[in-house]
């Protein structure tokens, strides 16, 4: 569970069903927070803010205890948007940014849905909220949860595949520099792979059981994603049967993956793979027709300042995704209660299924 406004004071999640026992890394927190403010066409705010992660329970001594996890990153932003963004009534005279209302939603952005949705008048109040700022707490709990896969030794690393259709860096960058000038803005596609992932997680018993399911809601469930696949995805819908499943070797294992890991919306023990194809970002530098919602007349709407594209923070988020859905399927698995026993039923469980078989 997450919360938190763009501009507000701060961002914070409230993690549960993480086992007593586990030594988490301030640093490597940190570090994934500052990979998601990186990448070649983010905005200037990415500078501005220098996210750090604070914990306020569930952890003691670096070690956490079972209970409720709950972090915070502060907005540093926020220092500017006080009386804009105050959670309470303001005083003084409206100053700084935010303290006037914004009336022309934006096309492609939650602007003209989540005001309508939720009867307001300032389309600041959905646009807060609906903001990928929220995805810095979503990335903090996802390092969380690569900690606790690596305990099984898991590990889970998004990569960027495309940006603006161009499949290699000097495309990546050539397009955002092309972009920027037209003022303009693009999206991609982003592929997450996790190794060591043991056979067993997830379940066909029920639709809401499959990873597969899960994986693609996790990952349609940040802002912009807009397509998702496992393995060969799209592409498996044109081949013949005989070209579209891995065979199985003697020892269980597969010389190919294009299922990307899952069979019957199980991990079948290969490296589960899921990618995530991202919309060009809605806020542009170029006006975009729209209505203003006061007076009803047509309007244009104009922007200080955005991100050409964030698809390599996107690949860092997707990351996350998949690594709490990941440790989540683990601990439904093998136990949530204390690491050691988490680890202990993953040893016995490969000891009984005589995994990873020898080749
Ligand atoms: C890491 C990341 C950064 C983003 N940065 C921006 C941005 O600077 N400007 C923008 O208009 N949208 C940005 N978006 C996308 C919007 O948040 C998203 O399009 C919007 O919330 C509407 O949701 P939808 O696209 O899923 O319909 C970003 C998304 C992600 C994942």
């Amino acid at each position: 569970m997450t919360a938190g406004e763009s501009h507000g004071p701060a961002l914070v999640a409230i993690l549960t069903g993480l086992p007593a026992g586990l030594r988490l890394d301030r640093d490597a927190i940190d570090d994934d927070l500052r990979r998601r403010r990186e990448g070649y066409g983010r905005s200037p705010r990415q500078k501005l803010e220098r996210d750090e992660v604070e914990v306020l329970a569930g952890l003691r001594h670096g070690v956490t205890l079972g209970s409720p996890l709950a972090l915070v990153i502060h907005n540093k932003d926020h220092v500017n948007w006080e009386w804009g963004m105050s959670p309470w009534p303001p005083e003084g005279e409206p100053t700084g940014k935010g303290s006037s209302p914004v009336t022309l939603p934006r096309p492609g952005h939650a602007d003209l849905a989540g005001t309508l949705k939720f009867g307001h008048e300032d389309v600041r109040n959905a646009l807060e909220r609906a903001s990928a700022r929220q995805t810095a707490i979503q990335v903090a709990a996802g390092a969380v949860a690569k900690r606790l896969l690596g305990e099984i030794g898991v590990t889970v690393a998004g990569t960027v595949l495309e940006i603006g259709g161009e499949t290699s860096e000097d495309g990546w960058q050539r397009a955002t520099d092309d972009a920027r000038v037209d003022r303009d803005t693009l999206g991609g596609v982003v592929e997450v792979r996790a190794e060591g992932v043991p056979p067993g997680l997830g379940s066909y018993a029920d639709k809401g059981d499959r990873l597969d399911a899960r994986l693609a809601a996790a990952l349609m469930g940040i802002q912009a994603v807009k397509g998702v696949e496992i393995g060969e995805g799209f592409a498996l819908a044109g081949k013949r049967g005989s070209e579209a499943h891995d065979e199985i070797e003697p020892d269980r294992r597969r010389t190919t993956n294009r299922a990307g890991g899952i069979e019957g919306g199980t991990t079948n023990g290969e490296p589960v793979v899921a990618r995530a194809a991202m919309k060009p970002l809605p806020t542009l530098m170029r006006p975009l027709r729209s209505v203003d919602l006061a007076s009803g007349e047509p309007g244009e709407v104009l922007v200080e300042r955005s991100d050409v594209q964030a698809v390599e923070a996107l690949a860092v988020v997707a990351e996350a995704a998949v690594a709490w859905e990941l440790a989540r399927a683990a601990t439904e698995k093998f136990g949530g209660d204390a690491l050691v026993d988490f680890v202990g039923a993953h040893a016995a469980y490969l000891e009984r299924i005589r995994w990873p078989s020898t080749r």
